[in-house]
């Protein structure tokens, strides 16, 4: 019998040009339907959804595994954070054929976001444009959304909570506001991460200098006593000296790797110039571009983690990944997980399977038998500007590049 999900596959990318205008609707939309179905998920309609998108959406194979931080992940390629901020998806992202999700981004307090619009595509760039600013409910009610999933089913793959500041609470109260979130969620994910990236709250980008990111790290990691695999997520838009100080707290910290990268505020290389929602120059408008055009940035700086640490902190790889050849070209820089979001909606949810199957012929090609051989495999030899691991020293300011 003909599988739904299937049928849909030839008119998704009309689908997606006709949603031109209420993308951040359509998306809350699916995300309120994928709960219902999970609530569902003992009902007759609730297992043949659910087995629908698993037969259309999955792809299994042994050597696409790999266990880090003690975690199975069945593949490498995750959902990045901020498409599922109220976890409302989360029991179903295997389904979607994920090999790990990442919730959030959930701050202390439940907060809605920036004035709307805020969420826009940027076709002729392959691109996404947003200033959500974190609309999301909160880590209370985050952690009693998730509790009743894991009720209703055990998790099936490696859950993450991406962790930002609210709003509301100044700066320099920053490490007490990841440290509420983190208690409120801590029994209810495997992985947990500090993003200090997002360029849509006011000054967070700030808490990624050394001075800052240290009085986070340290509040959560005595919180956290090695308990949880605890990473930490960076802009695209640092200098290499920043990310030089971010590794070293990394290893001081002792934390699981990190995220690179969040979006950029840079507008080079668009062809958009005008944003026709609002008739306003791309350069005048608030927020971080997705998608295509950050795909050789973030694959540089995972390169550069990867050369600086000699493969000793692993990488979480996102932005810009559309085909099978961004998800070889990250993993083969250095990157052991992937996550995706722009691609993922411009190419529809077939993207990850797709992935999944090219990356066992890539393995094949190469005589790898796992994908974790295939980490770091085309990174350049080494050009490290610093011996590291190093002491607690050194803690610059942050220098964001223009
Ligand atoms: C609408 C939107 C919301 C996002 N929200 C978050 C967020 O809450 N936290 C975060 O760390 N990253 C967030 N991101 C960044 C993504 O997780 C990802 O790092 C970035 O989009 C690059 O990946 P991509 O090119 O595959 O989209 C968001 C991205 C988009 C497009």
């Amino acid at each position: 019998m003909t599988n739904i999900i299937d049928t849909i596959k030839p008119f998704y990318p009309l689908a997606f040009k006709a949603i031109r205008g209420n993308l951040e609707g359509t998306q809350k939309q699916l995300l309120n339907t994928l709960q219902k179905i999970d609530r569902s998920r003992q009902g007759f309609w609730g297992q043949w959804l659910i087995s629908q998108l698993s037969e259309s959406l999955s792809f299994s194979d042994s050597r696409l595994s790999q266990s880090l931080w003690g975690l199975n992940f069945p593949n490498p390629v995750g959902l990045a954070a901020g498409f599922d901020k109220d976890g409302l998806g989360a029991g179903l992202w295997h389904n979607f054929g994920f090999g790990f999700a990442e919730v959030g981004a959930v701050t202390l307090e439940g907060q809605p976001g920036n004035p709307k619009p805020r969420l826009f595509r940027l076709p002729e760039d392959l691109a996404g444009l947003n200033r959500m600013g974190a609309n999301n409910l909160g880590a209370p009610v985050l952690a009693a959304t998730l509790q009743q999933s894991w009720q209703r089913q055990p998790r099936q793959i490696p859950i993450g909570i991406n962790l930002c500041k609210s709003k509301n609470t100044p700066l320099e109260k920053a490490p007490e506001d990841y440290l509420g979130s983190f208690r409120y969620l801590f029994p209810h994910a495997d992985y947990f991460v500090v993003n200090v990236s997002s360029p849509n709250t006011p000054g967070l980008r700030s808490l990624q200098s050394g001075e800052q990111l240290d009085k986070i790290l340290d509040i959560l990691q005595t919180e956290n006593q090695g308990r949880k695999p605890l990473l930490v997520k960076i802009s695209p838009d640092l200098e290499w000296e920043d990310i030089i100080t971010i590794i070293e707290l990394a290893f001081s910290y002792q934390l699981a790797g990190i995220v690179a990268t969040n979006t950029t505020t840079k507008r080079t290389g668009l062809t958009t110039t005008i944003l026709p929602e609002t008739g306003k120059p791309i350069t005048e408008e608030a927020g971080g571009i997705s998608g295509k055009p950050l795909r050789e940035r973030s694959t540089e700086v995972i390169r550069f983690i990867y050369q600086q640490t000699e493969g000793n902190l692993p990488i979480i790889g996102v932005g810009g990944i559309f085909s099978l050849d961004d998800a070889w070209e990250k993993i083969t820089a250095g990157a052991s997980l992937l996550q995706i979001y722009t691609g993922w909606l411009y190419q529809g949810p077939w993207l990850v399977s797709n992935i999944l199957q090219g990356l066992t012929e890539k393995l094949e090609a190469n005589g790898l038998t796992n994908i974790n051989q295939a980490v770091g495999i085309n990174n350049r030899p080494l050009e490290k500007i610093k011996n590291l691991p190093l002491g607690k020293e050194s803690r610059g300011s942050i220098h964001e590049s223009k």
